[in-house]
């Protein structure tokens, strides 16, 4: 176990404790950021390799074709975005947190990723189908259950027909309690794109460790089906 990273998480949860109790939901995100001051090991869920069901994912991924968008939702320290960017993604990559998208600016230096301020909850109406790729990791589960329809909503609506949704989140089984934050996810939360017009493509359960031992996650992709032009 990393002392550090416990540290990091356990000060985490203060912090979104007293947020939550102010009636906040997001407000600790950013209290988060700031308090760390530019020292990556403050943030519980930095890596800078990137998550690694996400390199594992790309890996298996034929390279996407030239101009092939990606969104990266509640993208933190834009490690996942870099991953991306790398694999030939064009990204968009955005936080509610602007500490978080100043700190990506300046620890991404030559990135070719445009880093973006913006809240899943209200998202800029432009991005309505526009993703080839989207990439969630973390932020469903650290939501409150009555934000996550909404933020789910929003997730599904950024894919493009044709493109996919990848999600990435710790998991749970429906009769397990889902503790203190973060909130694992239980499998039908993560099935319920399928409802959002996107079909499931595939679905993995895979032990994933970031500095705390390894950990139940799922890795879900689901696609919008391309539409059907007339003949
Ligand atoms: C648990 S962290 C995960 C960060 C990153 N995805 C990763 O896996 O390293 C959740 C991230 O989502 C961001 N976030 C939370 N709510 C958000 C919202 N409504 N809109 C955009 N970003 C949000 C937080 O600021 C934080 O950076």
């Amino acid at each position: 176990m990393d002392q550090r990273r416990f540290d990091a998480r356990e000060r985490a949860r203060e912090l979104a404790k007293e947020s939550l109790q102010r009636g906040d939901a997001l407000g600790w995100f950013e209290s988060l950021y700031r308090e760390a001051a530019g020292d990556t090991g403050r943030i519980p869920w930095a890596d800078p390799e990137g998550h690694p069901l996400l390199l594992e994912w790309i890996a298996r991924q034929p390279a996407p074709r030239p101009g092939a968008s990606a969104l990266v939702v509640g993208c933190g320290l834009g490690e996942d975005s870099e991953c991306l960017a790398k694999a030939g993604w064009q990204v968009t990559a955005f936080d509610v947190s602007s500490t978080a998208i100043d700190w990506c600016r300046k620890l991404h230096r030559e990135s070719r990723v445009r880093y973006e301020v913006a809240d899943l909850l209200h998202p800029p109406a432009h991005w309505t189908g526009r993703f080839d790729l989207v990439f969630e990791c973390y932020t469903l589960q650290a939501l409150p259950e009555t934000l996550r329809e909404s933020a789910s909503a929003s997730l599904a609506s950024f894919v493009a027909p044709g493109g996919s949704l990848l999600v990435v989140t710790r998991a749970r089984e429906p009769h397990e309690d889902p503790g203190s934050l973060p909130w694992p996810l239980v499998r039908t939360e993560v099935g319920q794109f399928a409802g959002r017009g996107l079909v499931e493509r595939e679905f993995e359960e895979c032990e994933s460790g970031h500095g705390l031992g390894p950990a139940r996650h799922f890795r879900a992709r689901f696609e919008r089906p391309a539409t059907v032009t007339a003949t």
